[in-house]
């Protein structure tokens, strides 16, 4: 079938919709369509046999469902209507939660079901849940719903209740910081963690907090700021602490919106004298939060990294690179470098870039450290490596994870192996591992194209080696299960020492470097012109401004642009 689909922001759903619609052998064009007219405008353009909007906020009007089957892709379960449905489950700690495939029709999420599906919802952000749980319901609610328009079946009616929730405004979102308990306030942070952010008040200036996680040890005056780990803030709460990750400066209507950064990094200048406390190893049944990880399973090490937005920054890269360099001191066969659920890496972080006194410098010092780690990755030859990709990938994180001599890839992965979007030609010696793993002419297509690859996608053209078919929730016990596999294999050896000897055998015919160096030449012309479309195009990014009306399959598409609410 032909299938238009429709869509506010190029999300990862929309992303994902359309890349497994295209392993199932669809036609799918995507227009981004802000208003009523632009929807009206691409329908008509394209004339699809169906429309589907994995990730819409304009109204479908009339004359276009009635010509065409359009199928809405609401998230929560049948009877459930409204804007914010994910948000009231977190904030609300429902356990279970639906994602529902609905007939457009005259009022909002109230047309004919065309399939449902539940899931559950782990304690996690909303955006990690939208990203993992919910976007495979999604996918499977869509496919079933495609194959009964395709039989010419019926949506069935609505029946039984059914309820429009307001939109979760900040005055629903408000944090009392005397008096509000750590799991009320992990909630309200987690419910709105990547948009709109929990607006408050915090050493004088306004704020929006932007995700939360528990901290079972350190204690203080509610509301006090407490310390800092890796780029995050510990504050108080009625009975506990918080670590929040993630802050933006609230600005006045009319001033460019503020990214958002590490809360440390956003709080420069104002933040009191406060204790940097590292990580403690785990203890079972005390939480806390750290964005990376080491542990260890008989000959199996796991590196795991949790960068919010999958986003590295040049201290994200080093943090990291000095614990590959401490993990490959100890005596494992197998190193698995992730493995944890959600997003592997994205890539530079383009909002500290953007909100830099100097991005270009800032561009040049991120990417350097991104290489650095990618070569420590490329040069470990005493142990097999696997990169572990739980979640969704892009630009320099694919590279990343191609470093590695295995890439596995959890079932509900996209990946985005490519730069163009953002304008750059790209770095991590990705002209070194790219057409090694795929062939130099899908290499070739890949960049120019610039689409998404779904984990099974990846996997028949050679990028991933594995999938792992699994929830998001099982991915790090189901790999670490499959690399002590891979440990105790009987060509083990053989293999790390071929690996080894292959390694010294290309150094010797073309180094490492002379990748690093021709790509470095490249990204250094770009990022020190002011003329070069990176510049306007981070820009975009990270402020989110609005995207424009049209086809995403062209650079720089995708921005969102939520208000400050
Ligand atoms: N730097 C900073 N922030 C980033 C980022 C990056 N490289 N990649 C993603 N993010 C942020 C997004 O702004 C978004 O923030 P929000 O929660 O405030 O909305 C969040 O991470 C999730 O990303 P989003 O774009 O909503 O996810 P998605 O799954 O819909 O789309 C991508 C994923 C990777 C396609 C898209 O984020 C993207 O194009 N990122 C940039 C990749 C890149 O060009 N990297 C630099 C070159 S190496």
């Amino acid at each position: 079938m032909r299938i238009l689909l429709i869509a506010s922001s190029y999300n990862s759903l929309t992303q994902r919709v359309r890349a497994e619609l295209r392993d199932r052998g669809h036609t799918v064009p995507v227009e981004i369509t802000p208003d009523t007219p632009a929807v009206r405008e691409a329908v008509g353009r394209h004339r699809p046999d169906l429309v589907v909007a994995p990730l819409l906020r304009a109204v479908v009007p009339k004359d276009v469902w009635t010509a065409y089957h359009c199928l809405i892709v609401h998230p929560g379960p049948v009877g459930d209507r409204g804007p914010s449905s994910l948000d009231w489950a977190v904030q609300e700690g429902a356990g279970e939660w639906g994602v529902t495939v609905l007939q457009a029709d005259e009022e909002m999420d109230a047309g004919d079901v065309w399939a449902t599906a539940a899931f559950h919802l782990p304690e996690t952000g909303k955006s990690d849940l939208y990203r993992n749980e919910l976007a495979d319901a999604a996918v499977a609610a869509v496919h079933l719903a495609v194959e009964r328009v395709a039989a010419g079946e019926a949506p069935v009616p609505q029946t039984g209740p059914a309820g429009t929730r307001p939109p979760c405004r900040q005055e629903n979102r408000r944090i009392v910081w005397e008096e509000d308990t750590t799991e009320r306030v992990v909630r309200t942070l987690r419910a709105a963690d990547s948009q709109p952010g929990v607006r408050d008040r915090l050493l004088g200036g306004e704020w929006f907090l932007h995700g939360g996680h528990p901290e079972d040890v350190l204690r203080g005056r509610p509301g006090e700021l407490l310390a800092t780990r890796a780029g995050a803030v510990c504050r108080a709460t009625a009975d506990g602490a918080v670590w929040i990750p993630e802050i933006r400066a609230r600005t006045a209507p009319g001033e460019a919106r503020a990214c958002k950064l590490p809360a440390a990094l956003a709080l420069a200048g104002r933040l009191p004298l406060l204790p940097e406390v590292p990580a403690p190893p785990p203890v079972p049944g005390v939480r806390t939060w750290s964005d990376i990880r080491y542990r260890e399973q008989g000959p199996v090490g796991v590196l795991s990294f949790t960068f919010p937005g999958g986003a590295m920054s040049t201290a994200h890269c080093r943090r990291l690179l000095d614990a590959w360099r401490t993990a490959c001191t100890r005596p494992t066969s197998v190193l698995v470098l992730g493995g944890q659920r959600d997003f592997f890496s994205n890539g530079i972080h383009l909002n500290v870039i953007e909100a830099a006194a100097d991005p270009a410098a800032e561009s040049w010092a991120n990417i350097n450290a991104m290489n650095d780690l990618v070569e420590a990755v490329v040069g470990t030859t005493d142990r097999l490596v696997v990169s572990a990709i739980g979640g969704n990938a892009a630009a320099g994180g694919v590279m990343l994870a191609l470093a590695a001599d295995e890439v596995w890839c959890r079932s509900g992965s996209v990946l985005n192996p490519h730069y163009r979007r953002m304008g750059l030609y790209g770095s991590e010696y990705w002209t070194y591992t790219l057409p090694r793993k795929v062939g130099a002419d899908m290499a070739v297509r890949l960049t120019d194209e610039a689409r998404p690859v779904s984990a099974a996608a990846a996997l028949g053209m050679g990028l991933a080696d594995r999938v792992v078919d699994c929830a998001p929730g099982a991915f790090t016990a189901e790999v670490t299960r499959l690399a002590a596999r891979l440990a105790s294999h009987p060509a083990a050896r053989t293999r790390i020492a071929a690996k080894k000897a292959e390694y010294e055998r290309r150094e010797a015919r073309t180094p490492l470097a002379s990748y690093r160096e021709q790509e470095l030449s490249r990204m250094r012309r770009t990022f020190c012109d002011p003329e070069a479309p990176y510049h306007a195009l981070r820009r975009a990014f990270a402020r989110k401004e609005a995207p424009r009306a049209g086809s995403p399959d062209g650079p720089g598409a995708g921005a969102t642009a939520p208000a400050d609410c």
